[in-house]
């Protein structure tokens, strides 16, 4: 086995890699020729996997695990402590259970019908110029709660605003400067205590045949002695459900970006909708920057791509990197959008490696994504309203998307003008 080639990042570096944003895991190994890279700077030292066979090892518990991987400052905003991203073995099956056993096909098409029905109505409100990001934040909010069985009726419009902005700071203040990562704190304080509100009413007013809603399914969810969750817990673990839904926001702005900054797949989309809608979507996943790395650390030993990785290492999965590795990509940079034509059930249903987007692995038994059939639904009844249900002007917009920013989406934020 080789010796990983180690890059030293001085501090005068460190603007320089922020600055190529997705791009600074490619630049590492770049410099380093090789496809496995240790940076060390100051006295931390972080090895850079990436790639379908990586992935596969990196997945696998005997070698990895995630307890203590995750900086604190991500868990303090994005994650928060104690949720399911936390946790291995069989206390993570049994956690990733109340997730997944939510996600019935009946379930997923109540779903759809619930978003299709807030989009509709949310975009016939609209008469001349709107955003799409912030149309679309406080729709997914809406429909999340009302899948999860939140009842936001007597909720005001700014108590929604407030409630289904705090779901996309707490995201962004993960890799942001001081003052957005401390707004991002208090806004996922602000988010915990809601949701523990909601869980402790629900505890207190049980209903019967909710074990597929979210919400009842949290408030009565156990650990593995079958002791109740505590409630900052299951608070947490709500808050999973909904903070990465209203989070496919950025996703509807990307998918803005698709359709409407140039014409080709727009007008491919509506020549074929039928056969090229999915295809579209799996491509729109692999294409668009979202999730840049996972950490772990390693149990033992492990070789990937010939290289020695010590046991204990601190190691990150490039998952953008994995998505446009040319030794599994074909023209990974260029939007092909009927690349995965004929293969778009395998990619979400079957494949464990070959597309990282939202993690990868076993969704039971590994830290894939739970969410991923609610964004398959979700980028369908988006791609469904803006292409075949209505008709919008594009005004002149930035469409720049800058890689630099966590999550990032169009800096005009797809402004649309609808009569
Ligand atoms: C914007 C689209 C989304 C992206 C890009 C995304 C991405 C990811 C990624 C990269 C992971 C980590 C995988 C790993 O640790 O190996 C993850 C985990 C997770 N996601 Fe998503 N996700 C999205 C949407 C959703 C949605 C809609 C939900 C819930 C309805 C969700 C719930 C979760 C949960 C609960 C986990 C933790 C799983 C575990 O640790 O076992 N995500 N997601």
């Amino acid at each position: 086995m080789k010796k990983i080639p180690e890059i030293k990042i001085k501090a005068a570096d460190i603007k320089a890699l922020y600055q190529a944003g997705y791009d600074a895991l490619a630049e590492l190994r770049e410099e380093a020729a090789a496809p496995v890279v240790k940076a060390s700077f100051f006295n931390k030292e972080i090895i850079v996997v990436y790639g379908q066979e990586a992935a596969k090892k990196f997945y696998d518990s005997e070698n990895f695990k995630r307890k203590g991987a995750m900086p604190e400052i991500v868990l303090k905003t994005l994650m928060g402590q104690g949720g399911v991203q936390t946790l291995d073995g069989a206390a993570h099956r049994h956690r990733k259970a109340v997730f997944m056993d939510l996600m019935t096909p009946e379930r997923m098409e109540e779903y759809h019908q619930i978003l299709d029905r807030k989009l509709s109505e949310a975009l016939e409100k609209q008469h001349g110029h709107f955003e799409l990001f912030n149309l679309s934040k406080n729709v997914f909010f809406e429909a999340i709660c009302e899948w999860s069985g939140i009842n936001l009726g007597s909720y005001s419009p700014q108590e929604i605003d407030e409630l289904a902005s705090c779901q996309i700071s707490m995201i962004s203040g993960a890799a942001a400067s001081p003052v957005t990562h401390l707004k991002s704190r208090a806004d996922r304080k602000k988010s915990e205590l809601w949701a523990q509100q909601l869980i402790e009413t629900a505890r207190k007013h049980p209903v019967e045949n909710k074990e597929n809603v979210a919400l009842y399914a949290f408030a009565n969810a156990t650990d593995l002695n079958g002791e109740r969750l505590p409630l900052e817990i299951a608070a947490v673990d709500l808050l999973n459900i909904i903070r990465p839904t209203v989070a496919l926001t950025v996703w509807a702005a990307l998918m803005g970006h698709a359709l409407f900054s140039r014409s080709d797949i727009y007008e491919a989309l509506k020549e074929d909708f039928d056969e090229l809608q999915d295809s579209f979507i799996q491509e729109m996943r692999r294409y668009y920057p979202f999730f840049p790395m996972i950490p772990a650390i390693s149990l033992k030993e492990v070789e990937i791509d010939g290289y020695r990785i010590p046991k204990d290492s601190w190691v990150v999965l490039d998952l953008y990197g994995t998505d446009h590795d040319p030794r599994s990509v074909k023209e990974p940079f260029t939007f092909v959008v009927d690349r995965y034509k004929g293969r778009t059930k395998e990619i979400s249903y079957e494949e464990e490696y070959e597309m990282l987007a939202q993690g990868g692995g076993d969704f039971r038994k590994m830290h894939r994504c739970a969410g991923e059939w609610i964004t398959l639904h979700s980028l369908r009844v988006f791609s469904d309203q803006l292409v075949n249900k209505h008709h919008f002007i594009i005004p002149e917009q930035d469409w720049s998307i800058p890689m630099n920013r966590f999550p990032t989406y169009p800096n005009s934020r797809v402004l649309l003008y609808r009569d």
